[in-house]
């Protein structure tokens, strides 16, 4: 459906994409991973020519749509795309929204366009909106009807840039559903997305992006389990790691508490499992540390494996030497114990935060 020869882009001071092939079949969900800034917007904005390529040659349905002289418009109409900011037009309503496009650029009749706008809305779930302002839905209910607007022009082919990345946490899971509805529908798709355990789930086809164009290609299984190429080994395996410093008896919990939030669903780690983590902190430093240490130095990190869906908490702190274990609050410390695989302590008098403390908090069965 399209092939990809040797793809180049070149900005003034790095190349993203150098010499990148490869062939999109038709039903392919592809999705695209890898570090920020490796290329992953600038290769999707190249296949709609948002981009203009340095070198190589895109085609199309047997149509080089790299070539001079071709008319863009024309693919862009089988070529949907989603973008992390939804671009809907304010002053009209959710439906005006879907019916534009269908009326000016394919010429459907209003009844036509109306019928098919509803359809999609009904779809994704957002009929009862059809009349509203774009003002009126949240980011999540936003980005649904955008997905809509782009189902309402047939598109051979969607496109989508990091569709949930703008989105707060809490609308993740409904534009996931959307798509991974979408996914399962047969559309041919290419996602760049950061939210690995949706891009295993919904895609057949994994582009790792690393080092000027594709670094590794595979199935989600290949990519996700047995990796080849020793990045792509680096980054499925990487650890993500969210921390904090805790450094005074008036840290804001409260914020603490909602980036931890943010951090553990833009990894997808499961309720039971966050509720654990979420408690282990919370005890550890409010309960067991904080009482102890009047001037606290603190540091908290959480590292995430997404390989093996495992949990671990590091708190470094600074201070006489003290195991968490030797608290006289055993109520705190046994909600501790209880949410976890096992604890480790040791003392480091050459660090400056001497003491550290391990959790492997328990996981989900
Ligand atoms: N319009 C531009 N001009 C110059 N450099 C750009 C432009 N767009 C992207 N880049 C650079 O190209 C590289 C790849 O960017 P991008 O495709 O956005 O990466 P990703 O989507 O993987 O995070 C980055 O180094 C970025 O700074
Ligand atoms: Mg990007």
């Amino acid at each position: 459906m399209i092939e990809v020869k040797s793809l180049t882009k070149k900005y003034d001071s790095v190349t993203p994409l150098r010499d990148v092939s490869f062939n999109v079949n038709e039903g392919d969900v592809i999705a695209v991973i890898g570090p920020s800034g490796t290329g992953k917007s600038t290769l999707i904005r190249c296949l709609n020519m948002l981009e203009k390529p340095t070198g190589g040659q895109i085609i199309f349905d047997g149509e080089e749509i790299t070539a001079r002289g071709y008319d863009i418009r024309k693919a862009r109409m089988k070529m949907g795309m989603v973008f992390q900011s939804f671009n809907l037009f304010g002053h009209l309503t959710v439906i005006e929204n879907l019916m534009l496009a269908p009326m000016d650029l394919l010429g459907k009749s209003k009844q036509e366009a109306y019928d098919k706008g509803m359809e999609y809305l009904r779809r994704v779930g957002m009929a009862d909106k059809a009349l509203s302002y774009p003002d009126e839905l949240s980011g999540g209910q936003k980005q649904r009807v955008a997905i809509a607007r782009t189902l309402c022009m047939d598109p051979e082919v969607i496109l989508l840039d990091e569709p949930t990345s703008a989105l707060d946490p809490t609308m993740v899971s409904e534009v996931q559903a959307v798509i991974r509805d979408l996914s399962k529908s047969g559309k041919t798709m290419m996602i760049v997305t950061h939210e690995m355990n949706f891009a295993r789930a919904i895609s057949n086809r994994v582009f790792y992006m690393d080092g000027e164009g594709i670094y590794e290609e595979g199935t989600p299984e290949e990519i996700f389990e047995h990796p080849k190429k020793e990045n792509t080994r680096r980054f499925i395996r990487r650890l993500k790691v969210f921390e904090a410093v805790i450094d005074s008896r008036d840290y804001d919990f409260i914020n603490f508490g909602a980036e931890l939030d943010r951090y553990l669903l833009q990894n997808d780690v499961k309720s039971s499992e966050k509720n654990r983590i979420r408690l282990t902190i919370e005890e550890t430093v409010q309960q067991i540390l904080l009482p102890r240490y009047p001037d606290p130095d603190i540091h908290v990190a959480v590292e995430y494996s997404m390989q093996d869906d495992s949990t671990e908490i590091t708190f470094t702190y600074g201070g006489e030497k003290f195991d968490i274990r030797d608290t006289d609050n055993e109520l705190s410390l046994s909600m501790v114990e209880n949410s976890s695989e096992k604890i480790e302590y040791s003392f480091d008098e050459g660090e400056e935060r001497a003491n550290e403390v391990k959790v492997w908090v328990k996981k989900t069965e």
